[in-house]
């Protein structure tokens, strides 16, 4: 990936028109070179356009999660230090996984299409050619394996955050692991973890984002995409929410890392979907109605179940 693609990018990001000249002198290459990238970068997706006089100026996004901008991202992140671009491949939760030798800090898969796409309980995870987020995050904290839960706590917040900061809508977490946008699920994740003796060697988070409409999505039951619920008038801008999600995830890892879950209980309950409800809950082989009361500071769902006993409850499957 060449590097001068990522900079003229960002030039052409700042908001206003730049000619072929500056960039050429702000980057210390030739014109020609300017204009070869500019042209790779219209064949990636990117609308450019050039008004006599002023100079070049960013119109449109590509429809797709760009290599270039995320490459970008992963360059200026504290986190992550590297990022694998798939054009298509089974699972990048696999993937990633086989990586972990070859890479010794935090890296991110990310693939434009999965053939094997996973959820949990071993669920099928549609993940039809750009038209959604297929991304497996490792991450590599030296602590004890029982604090994954509060794990996908903090990073269920990064997630739905991001999706109403990028699109200007609302989501909400239904707790474990799923991001709904009113009754209808948008994304999801799940938590794998590979550990020695009990503490995490790494943590390997695949999450899936159903951006674009699409047949496969449509046609689940309780599935949404984030086009169908978003204002048509708003620009979808991927490049921008790639950012606010890489952001967001260094954000509350740093925390995770740092705090307890009781720092953002109360920022996670306001985007909580399940309180007050009855909920079918599932949980090993047991399935049963109750209705979710809170959440404690461990990040037990503390439930009460129809013959008035509470519960509390770590993982399950939860139906609305
Ligand atoms: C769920 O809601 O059940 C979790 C879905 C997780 C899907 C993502 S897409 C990227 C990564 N690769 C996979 O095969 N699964 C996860």
């Amino acid at each position: 990936m060449s590097n001068m693609k990522q900079e003229i990018l960002k030039l052409l990001k700042n908001d206003r028109f730049i000619s072929g000249q500056e960039m050429a002198d702000r980057l210390g290459v030739s014109r020609t070179a300017v204009w070869k990238n500019m042209n790779a970068l219209k064949r990636e997706g990117y609308r450019i356009e050039s008004v006599t006089s002023k100079g070049y100026h960013l119109t449109g996004h590509p429809r797709y999660i760009s290599p270039t901008s995320l490459e970008m991202l992963v360059a200026q992140s504290e986190l992550f230090s590297h990022v694998q671009y798939l054009p298509t491949i089974g699972s990048t939760q696999i993937e990633a996984m086989q990586k972990l030798e070859h890479h010794d800090g935090a890296y991110m898969v990310v693939a434009e299409e999965q053939t094997n796409g996973r959820g949990r309980f071993n669920r099928e995870w549609a993940s039809p050619k750009n038209r959604g987020l297929y991304l497996s995050l490792v991450l590599r904290p030296n602590i004890p394996i029982s604090e994954i839960i509060r794990f996908n706590l903090f990073i269920s917040l990064a997630i739905s955050k991001s999706i109403d900061q990028a699109f200007r809508i609302e989501s909400g977490i239904k707790w474990p692991n799923d991001i709904y946008i009113d009754k209808r699920k948008v994304s999801g994740f799940l938590t794998e973890v590979v550990s020695e003796s009990g503490v995490i060697n790494a943590i390997i988070c695949g999450i899936g984002i159903n951006i674009f409409e699409d047949e496969d999505i449509m046609d689940l039951p309780n599935a949404t995409s984030i086009e169908r619920e978003m204002d048509v008038n708003v620009d979808m801008d991927l490049d921008d929410f790639m950012e606010k999600l890489i952001r967001n995830i260094e954000h509350y890892y740093h925390r995770f890392l740092n705090e307890p879950f009781s720092a953002i209980r109360e920022e996670w309950k306001s985007r909580a979907i399940v309180f007050n409800k009855e909920l079918r809950i599932t949980e090993t082989g047991e399935s049963y109605m109750a209705k979710a009361l809170d959440i404690d500071d461990e990040g037990f769902l503390e439930v009460l179940d129809r013959t008035g006993e509470i519960r509390k409850v770590i993982s399950a499957d939860i139906e609305l």
